[in-house]
């Protein structure tokens, strides 16, 4: 069995399910961590019994031990940095979405991916959901004939939406949606995406960060084979559970549907201090004793498989690419009530706030 050196960078709630995966993992050799957080990171490398701990991860870059890196810090300016180092590096690179700011960037670290013949992928972790990888089977294997027309819809907790545009100013589009578009258009494939039309809408985000932040977001695409598709997010639900997560799915062809009810209302825990909660609920998932509930271990292991293994990575970096095209565009739309056609005329696109 060949062993991998493995690095995380960034060791908060996604870093650190990834971390513990990786240390209970055969496939790893060693692990080394990359945290600016001290107290965090000695907190987690106890646990794990990592290989080395650092706070900055430049120190892991001239590492000869570490072959594959899952970047997993915040804010996610550092994503595009961060990456083009390892892979500049030599390192094969599993970065979390988004890819990266602007699609000029995008285009440099699969340029450097290709250049220096390393893996290179993005967390679309909703396609290691089991019901999400059920639509796209039904799809391939012709169950529910020519798919005409798809709708998908998630919203997502105010504390959690209040976290992610505390560290940035990207919409739901670009931060919540885009888990959605990639996996519409990863059933489509191999249809692309033509024209985009979304519009946002304003509640209570806008005068919690000061900052124009939609709470919801509609988009609508049309593919290139004539089919349109629906995909909306908010990030306002009121505290159920923490980082709860629901999401509505439907896929209609010419032969079936799917009807997909991802709202995980299907376990409630009633306690005399929370009241009900819906458990196991949130998009990563989380670990229950030795099992793991959601997506993100099985993700985090692919990656290892693919690396050890070399084999195809989940997510293609264009495949992130093209989904990112779709989100600056539907930002865009938001912003001139206009819909947008695609490919968007310059590569230096960047989401609508952070563009404002
Ligand atoms: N796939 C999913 O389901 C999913 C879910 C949540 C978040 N995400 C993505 O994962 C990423 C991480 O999200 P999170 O919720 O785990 O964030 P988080 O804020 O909990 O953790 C990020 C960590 O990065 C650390 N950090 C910041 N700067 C650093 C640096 N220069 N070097 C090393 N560490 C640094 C922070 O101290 C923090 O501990 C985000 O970009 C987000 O988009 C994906």
């Amino acid at each position: 069995m060949k062993q991998v050196g493995v690095a995380i960078v960034g060791t908060g709630w996604c870093g650190g399910i990834r971390a513990e995966t990786c240390a209970a993992h055969p496939l790893v050799k060693s692990l080394h961590l990359a945290e600016v957080r001290a107290e965090r990171l000695e907190e987690i490398a106890r646990k794990i019994g990592a290989s080395s701990a650092v706070a900055d991860y430049r120190k892991l870059l001239e590492k000869k031990d570490i072959e594959a890196v899952f970047i997993s810090a915040t804010p996610e300016d550092t994503h595009f940095p961060m990456a083009r180092d390892f892979l500049a590096a030599g390192k094969h690179v599993f970065l979390e979405k988004p890819i990266a700011l602007e699609l000029a960037e995008a285009d440099q670290l699969i340029g450097l991916s290709q250049k220096n013949k390393l893996k290179f992928t993005i967390g679309y972790s909703q396609r290691f959901n089991p019901k999400f990888a059920y639509v796209r089977k039904s799809i391939r294997d012709g169950t529910i004939g020519k798919p005409v027309s798809a709708l998908v819809s998630r919203h997502i907790t105010r504390s959690l939406g209040k976290k992610i545009s505390g560290r940035i100013k990207l919409s739901p589009a670009a931060m919540e949606s885009t888990h959605d578009l990639d996996f519409v258009l990863w059933c489509l494939e191999p249809a692309r995406p033509a024209r985009v039309y979304s519009q946002t809408n304003y509640g209570v985000m806008q005068a919690s960060t000061g900052a124009p932040i939609a709470d919801t977001q509609w988009i609508m695409v049309t593919m290139d084979s004539g089919l349109s598709f629906v995909v909306g997010g908010g990030w306002t639900l009121p505290p159920g559970y923490p980082n709860f997560s629901t999401t509505w799915i439907e896929m209609v062809g010419t032969e079936g549907a799917l009807l997909v009810d991802d709202s995980h209302k299907d376990v409630v825990l009633n306690t005399m201090k929370t009241g009900m909660q819906l458990p196991m609920s949130t998009m990563p998932g989380e670990f229950v004793e030795h099992t793991y509930a959601g997506p993100m271990a099985a993700e985090t292991v692919h990656f290892l498989e693919a690396v050890a293994y070399d084999r195809p990575v989940m997510v293609a970096p264009e495949h992130a690419r093209m989904v990112m095209e779709v989100y600056i565009a539907a930002d865009l739309s938001a912003e001139r009530n206009l819909p947008v056609d695609l490919p968007l005329k310059s590569a230096k696109g960047k989401s609508l706030e952070k563009a404002a």
